[in-house]
């Protein structure tokens, strides 16, 4: 297969995980005849900076006009503590996920056999965790009407959702759960929010097309509290922007590290892939960052294109080098922590 991807490296220790998931990815297309063609663009900090715009024109065309995008990470101190800027590189992650109408954010959640006791969470609890937050991406309160009032004493974002946005997330819930336990939960605050309301009117409609799935209701507290207690009772949640926001940091506590989590984004045409982790600034440049998750993300991008042997590759090989100790200091526990360039090498080779 041909594939053209784009790579958007971002900010921070977005580069270096990159080039561990490029290296793999092309280890991958030399084994299994594929072809792959990629043109890095600019997205983030580095955007801002280099041409004033965190999602420039120049990289949603080569975005659109790839099969996928596969993305490092987003954001930059310098920003975070000027309430001030303008121009914010996070804008450039919401600008992207909304021009190229990627309205489902898959982020899975699992363990590694592994790396059972590097979670906080005890062993029985948490051993044989598989569950997907199917977070809403292109509504709800992250992009509702927002601004102050009162002479900037009073501020405002509205969460609204329209019915067809609902739909079309429950929709590939629905879809997602026939394939797997065939267990969905929509999670929402129906006690008090309108637009929750709206969710839970709208997946109950679905319900009959679906009579395989058992669905059920839950208010997003509970959810918080249960997802830690016995992430076991889940199987394919379904929730809104900021809802899914917040839960799918919580479930990556479940892994025993956020540098292990991937995710995907789809909706339109072109999907992208991205590890669920932040552009971790202390460490940019140090060449000891986890690339994992990246690389896992990369795998979720082989599977989308059905290439199930390839995914499986990539990800036997990360429980490999997870079971053999070639790991970044983050996982080492005092031994021998490893360079993300020596992780990436070792993966590439070992493929
Ligand atoms: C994420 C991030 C983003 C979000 C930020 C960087 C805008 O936290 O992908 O989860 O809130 O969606
Ligand atoms: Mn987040």
């Amino acid at each position: 297969m041909k594939l053209n991807i784009a790579l958007l490296a971002g900010d921070g220790i977005g580069p270096e995980v990159i080039d561990q998931a490029v290296k793999v990815c092309d280890a991958i297309a030399g084994k299994y005849n594929h072809e792959i063609n990629w043109t890095p663009a600019l997205t983030g900090a580095i955007a801002i900076d280099t041409v004033g715009e965190p999602y420039p024109d120049e990289t949603h065309e080569i975005c659109a006009n790839s099969d996928a995008v596969l993305f490092g990470a987003i954001g930059h101190p310098k920003f975070d503590n000027d309430p001030s800027a303008k121009v914010r590189p996070e804008q450039g992650l919401l600008k992207m996920r909304q021009k190229l109408g990627l309205f489902a954010n898959v982020r899975p959640t699992f363990t590694f056999p592994s790396l059972i006791d590097k979670s906080p969470l005890k062993r029985e609890r948490i051993e044989g965790t598989d569950l997907i937050i199917l977070r809403e991406l292109t509504g709800g309160v992250y992009f509702g009407e927002r601004g102050r009032k009162d002479n900037g004493d009073t501020a405002f974002d509205t969460m609204t959702y329209q019915r067809f946005e609902i739909q079309r997330l429950a929709k590939k819930g629905f879809e997602m759960a026939m394939k797997r336990s065939k267990k969905l939960c929509c999670v929402d605050k129906a006690n008090v929010l309108e637009a929750s309301r709206l969710w839970r009117e709208t997946v109950q409609t679905m319900e009959k097309d679906y009579p395989e799935v058992e669905v059920s209701y839950e208010f997003v507290d509970a959810v918080a509290m249960r997802l830690v207690q016995w992430p076991k009772d889940y199987d394919v949640i379904i929730t809104a922007n900021l809802f899914g926001d917040i839960l799918t940091d919580e479930a990556s506590v479940i892994s025993g590290s956020m540098g292990l989590m991937p995710s995907s984004s789809v909706g339109s045409k072109v999907s992208l892939y991205e590890p669920i982790h932040g552009s971790y600034p202390q460490a940019a440049g140090k060449d000891i960052a986890n690339p994992l998750a990246t690389v896992l993300s990369a795998a979720m991008l082989f599977e989308d294109f059905d290439l199930t042997q390839e995914a499986q590759a990539i990800r036997d090989v990360v429980n490999k080098s997870l079971a053999k100790g070639i790991v970044t200091e983050d996982l080492s526990d005092g031994g021998k922590a490893y360079k993300t360039s020596e992780v990436g090498n070792w993966l590439a080779a070992n493929i």
